[in-house]
């Protein structure tokens, strides 16, 4: 492999006057597992939204599997993708959010089921069957007809996991990922 699969070169986010991201710059490599620590407020939900394109930057640009994020360059100049072709951008990203915003009113399968059927396409059974794999594979058989109330906070946030997974992202990005300890699931942390 001869490209990281997210590169960030000198982004920079400000929310009115206050500098959220200064050129922050850092590469991701497939088969990587990065750990951002800071102290709270120090923007690492802000670079995460960023990637996912929830949140614009100011500067600097974010490549995902070699494309650039959220603009085009043509004849030296940048121009903004259409919404269209962000939303296509951000389906080869899964986000875990800090607050997990499953739907409060489906079950944690049909919360898993949404995105492939809906989104992508897919077949209901097949999309079934692959969710309560995946639900299987965050330790939550049991708990797939639960609606999300009946679900511990880290009950909900391995069901938003498995949701995310259910994408087949290329990349995950977890927000404050501590809170759901899942049975067998084992993750590297590499030094920053
Ligand atoms: N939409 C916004 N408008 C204004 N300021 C914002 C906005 N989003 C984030 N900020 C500010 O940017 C800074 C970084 O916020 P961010 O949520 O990225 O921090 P964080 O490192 O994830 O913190 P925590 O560990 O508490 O989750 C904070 O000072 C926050 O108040
Ligand atoms: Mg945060």
């Amino acid at each position: 492999m001869t490209r990281p699969l997210v590169a960030i070169r000198s982004v920079s986010k400000n929310f009115g006057e206050f500098q959220a991201l200064n050129r922050v710059s850092l590469d991701v490599w497939a088969g990587e597992v990065l750990c951002l620590i800071g102290a709270s407020g120090s923007g690492k939900t802000t670079l995460l939204r960023c990637i996912n394109q929830l949140t614009s930057i100011d500067s600097g640009g974010i490549w995902l599997d070699g494309e650039l994020l959220g603009v085009r360059e043509e004849g030296g100049r940048l121009h903004r993708l259409t919404e269209r072709q962000i939303a296509r951008q951000r389906l080869k990203t899964g986000m875990v959010f800090q607050r997990f915003n499953l739907f409060p009113h489906k079950t944690a399968l049909e919360n898993i089921t949404e995105g492939p059927v809906q989104v992508q396409g897919r077949k209901q059974e097949d999309a079934r069957a692959e969710a309560m794999e995946l639900l299987g594979r965050v330790g939550l058989a049991a708990k797939a007809d639960a609606y999300p109330s009946q679900l511990s906070g880290g009950q909900q946030q391995r069901v938003a996991i498995a949701r995310a997974l259910a994408m087949k992202p290329m990349l995950m990005l977890f927000d404050e990922p501590t809170s759901a300890s899942i049975p067998n699931w084992s993750a590297r942390c590499s030094p920053s």
